[in-house]
């Protein structure tokens, strides 16, 4: 028998990297996403005979609830995802990013196993110089980290999960989001060879779109030793501030002008550096670096028209 898996919000940018992976692996895979952004993202999924997907909202109860039944792994991606967007709508945002994943874990059978996304953003308020570990505390200030880390605390609770804490994703992705820091910066360099930076010193970690999906599929293989715990996913060689990212990306487009301005500051004061020992001494190690990552978005920003991948 094939392993099934349910990935909610399966369609975005995380999932449509992680679920032809996962099909690519053997695994049947059921994509369950109310496709806010009109992607379309499985048109060259829908001829696999393990692929299925249902066009429904995570806060329809009954239908998250079936969609559920006679799975063994459950990946709950959906949710309005960045602070800009969650600040929008704030009532969805409770409802999709932390009720509807509370009441997911509440109706699963214990033996369905739960691998679940975090942001790490929250880690990273006045903690300049220290490397944050998954026993540093989370302080979110957003909304959207508020309710990304709520829903996590209320897995950790239970049995058969594993939570991942996410660097900033970067890299291209069947569902484009140009909101993402790597991808934001690689942009306005390909774009208009200009970026006025505030805080140009910050750091944070990074890490490629395609290992978030080998970190899932890692957890997978291992589960009986990784279970009921977090681990800090991102590039150990990628604690890069804003000025150092940029000048990465400088190698790679020389006339790319970069300045920096005392006048404004940004209004995402994260400012970190992260250890990923703990997810490394089980044995993963991700593929892409970020030289790697800026090369991919520069072939394929000159595929996409401007403004149509952005969150907000
Ligand atoms: N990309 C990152 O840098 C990052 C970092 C940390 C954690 N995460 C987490 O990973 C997950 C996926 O993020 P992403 O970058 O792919 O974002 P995304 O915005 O591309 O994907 C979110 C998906 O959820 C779907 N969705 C939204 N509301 C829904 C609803 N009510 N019902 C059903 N589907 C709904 C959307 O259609 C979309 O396909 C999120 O849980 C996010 O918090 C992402």
């Amino acid at each position: 028998m094939k392993t099934k898996i349910l990935v909610t919000g399966g369609a975005g940018y995380i999932g449509s990297i992680l679920v032809p992976a996962l099909l690519n692996k053997g695994y049947e895979v059921t994509v369950f996403d109310n496709m806010m952004f009109q992607q379309s993202s499985f048109l060259d999924c829908c001829f696999h005979p393990d692929f299925h997907f249902i066009n429904a909202d995570v806060r329809n109860t009954e239908r998250l609830k079936e969609a559920m039944k006679g799975k063994d792994i459950l990946i709950p991606l959906a949710a309005l995802v960045g602070a800009p967007l969650c600040n929008k709508d704030t009532t969805s945002t409770i409802a999709i990013n932390k009720e509807a994943v509370v009441i997911m874990n509440k109706f699963r059978s214990k033996n369905q196993l739960v691998l679940y996304p975090t942001t790490n953003s929250g880690y990273g308020i006045g903690q300049e110089g220290i490397y944050c570990t998954e026993e540093t505390p989370l302080k979110p200030i957003s909304l959207y980290g508020v309710t990304k880390s709520e829903a996590e605390y209320e897995l950790l609770q239970s049995e058969n999960v594993i939570t991942f804490r996410l660097a900033t994703v970067f890299g291209c992705s069947p569902r484009m989001r140009l909101d993402l820091l790597v991808n934001d910066f690689t942009f306005r360099a390909f774009s208009q060879r200009y970026i006025v930076l505030f805080e140009a010193h910050f750091k944070r970690n990074y890490i490629h779109v395609r290992d978030v999906a080998k970190a899932f599929m890692f957890a997978i293989d291992n589960f009986d030793r990784m279970k009921n715990t977090t681990y800090n996913v991102g590039l150990s060689s990628a604690n890069l501030s804003k000025m150092e990212l940029c000048l990465e990306i400088k190698k790679q487009i020389p006339d790319f002008f970069i300045t920096e301005s005392e006048i404004n500051s940004d209004p995402d004061q994260r400012n970190y550096i992260v250890s990923n020992d703990k997810i490394e001494s089980f044995g993963y190690q991700p593929d892409f670096g970020i030289q790697a990552g800026i090369t991919e978005l520069i072939k394929g920003f000159s595929i996409l028209s401007p403004n149509k991948y952005s969150n907000v």
